[in-house]
């Protein structure tokens, strides 16, 4: 019988387990199908594609979706290992359930790469993928860990908005692609749970100067996030034209190039920090001051969340 948050999440976690082979088991993707949602995708925004090549851009942005939420998981379980060795043992329910996030997140690490592999033998060639993870785990986790705790959660939640609202409907899309952020979508459910039980735990326990240093921590973790995208929005240029054989003219490629920046910026970013839950996470632990700089900062860093800010104000 469950008694408290962790081990509810435990239970729920031990329900939906999934094994790699049989998630991806011998499954091929349909290369005649969408392999992303439209809702994270920057191709309706390229008029200058025909329609069978903007179907493969959502080919080239799903390997990179993929393989930036097996990027960030090599920062999330090394964290939650942290946390995990840090509680005592004999709170079992708490140290069992930190354990398995973790232990979770390093099998989906492990999915990731086997996917990515499986992407690059269908489409034909090693698409040029983010890469120094070494480097940008060293650089996340040198910030405070709060404010890793709350990229996590943001990263956690957006990951549930997701699947329900983008993948879960969409019959048109692939049906392998749908599959694989289905499981991961079941296991991450717990995780947005227990980080954000984790987060609130975080900082409880600190005062007012260590909050802000987190906070400024914060933004500078949106900047590493933003580098990523920027970095991968313009691999991805090259994947497309790798994968497609198209010829590119200077401004068709800037304009390739803006577009899956804004739609990885919406994906990775203002899905996030739109989400219900991670507003709600983020409300207890700021103060006023705090959310407002945060804010500040994601607004001059994010356009498209300025515009619709703006348009809701209107
Ligand atoms: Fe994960
Ligand atoms: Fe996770």
């Amino acid at each position: 019988m469950a008694r408290n948050p962790y081990e509810k999440c435990l239970e729920r976690a031990h329900r939906v387990n999934w094994r790699i082979d049989e998630v991806l088991g011998d499954r091929r993707f349909d290369p005649d199908r969408d392999w992303l949602p439209p809702a994270l995708s920057g191709a309706a925004a390229m008029p200058f594609l025909r329609p069978c090549e903007q179907r493969m851009m959502t080919h080239v942005e799903m390997a990179s979706y993929a393989h930036l939420f097996g990027y960030a998981e090599e920062f999330v379980a090394p964290m939650v290992l942290e946390l995990a060795a840090e509680t005592n043992v004999w709170e079992r329910g708490t140290f069992e359930a930190l354990t398995n996030f973790a232990a979770e997140e390093v099998k989906h690490m492990a999915m990731f790469r086997q996917l990515r592999g499986r992407i690059d033998e269908q489409m034909g060639f090693p698409l040029e993928q983010l890469g120094d993870v070494e480097a940008s785990v060293a650089q996340v986790r040198s910030k405070h860990r709060a404010s890793v705790l709350l990229l996590t959660a943001c990263i956690e939640w957006f990951t549930q908005r997701h699947y329900r609202e983008c993948f879960h409907d969409d019959e048109r899309l692939d049906p392998f692609t749908r599959h694989v952020f289905k499981c991961h979508w079941l296991e991450e459910s717990q995780h947005a749970q227990l980080d954000t039980l984790e987060t609130r735990r975080a900082f409880v326990r600190m005062n007012e100067e260590e909050r802000d240093r987190a906070f400024d921590d914060l933004i500078d973790l949106v900047d590493i996030v933003d580098g990523w995208l920027q970095e991968q929005a313009r691999a991805d240029t090259r994947n497309f034209t790798r994968y497609t054989g198209r010829e590119l003219g200077d401004a068709e490629r800037e304009a390739m190039r803006t577009a899956l920046l804004e739609a990885k910026r919406h994906t990775f970013l203002i899905t996030g920090v739109t989400h219900p839950r991670f507003l709600e996470l983020f409300a207890d632990v700021a103060g006023e001051a705090q959310q407002a700089r945060v804010n500040e900062a994601l607004l001059a860093r994010l356009p498209s969340l300025a515009e619709a800010e703006r348009a809701e104000a209107a």
